[in-house]
């Protein structure tokens, strides 16, 4: 049984994670999506860690080989946890090499049985990011098709009176 990690701070979820997600879920028997706290990432997520999970749960209800759970460890730790030997992650522009690049590195540095595997994000998403999304979102800008609905919705009720 293969069993692969999607990890990443998703605050929120958009459509180019969860593309990753659902194509990663039909490469292995069961796929945990690690929600990471990250408090200090951006000057601290805009949306909870119970926020993002449930966003996630919902978006990924059709897929049953799917769960989510939120970590507060090391990536290779909660790894090994929750017995995967696989992490994926999505690789958008050559702009995203050198992060994910260090990231693979320092994983593998802690714990070698863990393989770092990529999945290239289709053209549509490629220019796509949780951060881009938010400061859409923030300008009143339409991030209809970027992110599930409820996300959109939980934006503009969040960021409404940032405006
Ligand atoms: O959404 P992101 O920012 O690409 O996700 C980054 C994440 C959460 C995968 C990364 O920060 C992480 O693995 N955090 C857990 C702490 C850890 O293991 N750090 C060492 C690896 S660099």
């Amino acid at each position: 049984m293969k069993r692969a990690l999607c990890p990443g701070t998703f605050d929120p979820v958009t459509s180019g994670h969860l593309d990753i997600i659902a194509r990663a879920a039909g490469l292995f028997d069961e796929v945990v999506v690690a929600v990471a706290l990250s408090p200090d990432k951006g000057g601290g997520p805009l949306f909870s860690i119970e926020e993002r999970c449930t966003f996630i749960e919902d978006a990924v209800r059709h897929l049953p080989n799917v769960a989510v759970r939120p970590f507060d460890t090391l990536l290779v730790d909660f790894a090994q946890k929750m017995d995967a030997h696989v992490i994926i992650k999505g690789l958008r522009a050559v702009t995203d090499f050198e992060r994910e690049f260090q990231m693979a590195q320092l994983n593998y540095r802690l714990d070698e049985t863990i393989e770092t595997m990529f999945i290239m994000s289709i053209p549509e998403f490629a220019y796509l990011s949780s951060s881009a999304v938010k400061e859409i979102a923030r300008h009143g800008g339409d991030v209809s098709g970027l992110v599930p609905d409820a996300v959109r919705e939980a934006l503009a009720a969040r960021l409404q009176g940032s405006r």
